[in-house]
């Protein structure tokens, strides 16, 4: 891709200066999500079209950490492959009971003992922490602090770990569950990710025991055991958006709306003119040039690349496509995966496109299917026109030449092929290859009778009126 088109998923943010210290991130990803109601793991739930477990992968990783550890439960086999796969060089741990955020950490033991100068504890269903974030973590820990613990201010502090704090330093962090009173009324919350001094890492988190309200290993209480050792520990404030974690499916969507609000402001920053910015859809690796113009309502799924200066018209619907430079699509075009529309080309209204591709200036206008084909630059595409790709059994493909006209409700019977600068008539089943620079005729010849309409009318009147 040209430095002109910007890739602008909130995962691919800069990334920052690791300030000479190894990190290791250990994301904890061994709960289910009861109250998601899935068949599906709850951290394999997507948001922009990219599971949430891997936006938390994305932006470690997009914040320098060099090493990735990822605890999941067992039999996760689902989850350990899309960690794999979003994050080939991470280490994957099995967390065998489900006994607390602190045994969590722990199942990562082999790569806490491995050693880093930083180590930093991430929640595989709180995906929205940039990479900035983490970097402002680890540089609380360059200035002293053994621990850093991520805050903000809840709206409602409900369920969340309350972070106690005397004279600038945090000095516990009380549950929900095991809070006083005078404690549940402190808003400033535990958002869950912290940083912890490696050297300290691993004695810390050996000494939290599970004594109490929910009998669990309570990694908070790694605080508690920092400040019992005479240790610094610190908090950190970020914005509660940034901190939401997901269990439910209202969650989800709150999540999926602020992540959708930062791809809009990114499409800003590169150029792109969104008419109504609230009413278009993004995935996580949508790429668009300088210039892109979107119109309303329009959706990207997966793998999408607009050029420069293309035009997406409203309700379009495009995934796994290709819109190069000064092409315009829509509205109410569909282009599916292995679209690629070539530059300056124009594909109107209800036209759908599937693993096609269309040569520079191609002319698609309206209502038509273009699938498992390929069609050179400056042909145009009759409305109506039909590649008939599938024969119930398999795929066929259909190849169309460069300045070929296709006449309109053709056709076109795959495989075939039309030559350059090639005519098909209206209405035309082609089923065989047609030669460069030929006409196809393939409909029924037309028939004309002089005078039958005037003499059907004469008749049918004359019984009518019963004068036969
Ligand atoms: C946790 C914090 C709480 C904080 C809140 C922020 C603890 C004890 N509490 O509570 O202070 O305010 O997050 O959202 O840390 N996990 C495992 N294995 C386990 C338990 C949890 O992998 O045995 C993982 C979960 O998959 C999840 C994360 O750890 O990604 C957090 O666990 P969860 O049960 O959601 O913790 P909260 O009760 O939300
Ligand atoms: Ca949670």
């Amino acid at each position: 891709m040209s430095a002109d088109h910007a890739t602008f998923s909130a995962a691919s943010g800069a990334s920052f200066p690791a300030q000479g210290r190894r990190a290791l991130a250990v994301v904890l990803a061994a709960g289910e999500g009861t109250r998601m109601l899935s068949r599906l793991p709850k951290i394999l739930h997507r948001i922009a079209n990219r599971p949430i477990v891997s936006h938390v992968l994305d932006s470690v990783r997009a914040a320098g950490v060099e090493s990735v550890a990822v605890v999941v439960g067992p039999g996760r086999e689902d989850v350990a492959a899309e960690v794999r796969s979003t994050a080939p060089g991470a280490t994957i741990h099995i967390q065998q009971e489900r006994l607390g955020t602190a045994h969590a950490a722990l199942a990562a033991r082999a790569a806490l003992e491995a050693g880093a100068d930083d180590v930093i504890i991430a929640f595989g269903d709180t995906p929205l922490v940039e990479p900035q974030t983490f970097d402002r973590l680890r540089a609380v820990l360059t200035k002293g602090a053994s621990v850093v613990v991520l805050g903000f201010e809840a709206k409602d502090p409900t369920g969340y770990g309350r972070l106690l704090i005397e004279d600038g330093e945090l000095v516990a962090i009380r549950e929900h569950r095991d809070a006083s009173e005078a404690e549940r009324a402190i808003r400033l919350c535990n958002g869950g990710i912290m940083a912890i001094a490696g050297a300290h890492a691993l004695p810390l988190l050996e000494k939290i025991d599970n004594a109490n309200a929910k009998g669990e290993y309570y990694l908070t209480d790694v605080v508690a055991h920092a400040r019992a050792a005479g240790l610094h520990a610190k908090a950190l404030v970020a914005g509660e958006e940034e901190l939401l974690g997901i269990n439910d499916r209202a969650q989800l969507a709150a999540a999926e709306a602020v992540i959708q609000n930062r791809l809009r402001l990114a499409a800003f920053r590169a150029g792109v003119t969104l008419v109504a910015p609230e009413t278009v859809f993004f995935s996580w690796d949508t790429a668009l040039g300088r210039d892109v113009v979107v119109e309303p309502h329009v959706v990207f799924g997966p793998g999408v690349t607009v050029e420069e200066g293309a035009v997406v018209h409203a309700f379009s619907h495009l995934a796994g496509a290709v819109v190069r430079s000064g092409a315009d699509v829509g509205p109410f075009a569909r282009l599916r995966p292995g679209a690629d529309v070539g530059t300056g080309a124009h594909v109107g209204n209800f036209v759908e496109i599937k693993n096609a591709k269309l040569g520079e200036g191609v002319k698609a206008g309206h209502l038509s299917y273009l699938g498992d084909a390929e069609i050179g630059a400056g042909t145009n595409i009759g409305a109506g026109t039909i590649t008939c790709n599938y024969d119930g059994y398999s795929k066929h493909r259909t190849l169309i030449g460069s300045g070929a006209f296709i006449g309109s409700n053709s056709s076109l019977v795959a495989p075939v092929s039309i030559g350059d600068g090639a005519y098909t008539g209206s209405g035309s089943v082609v089923t065989r290859d047609v030669p460069a620079d030929a006409l196809a005729l393939g409909r029924a010849q037309q028939v004309v009778k002089e005078g039958w309409a005037a003499r059907l009318r004469e008749f049918r009147a004359a019984v009518k009126t019963g004068k036969s």
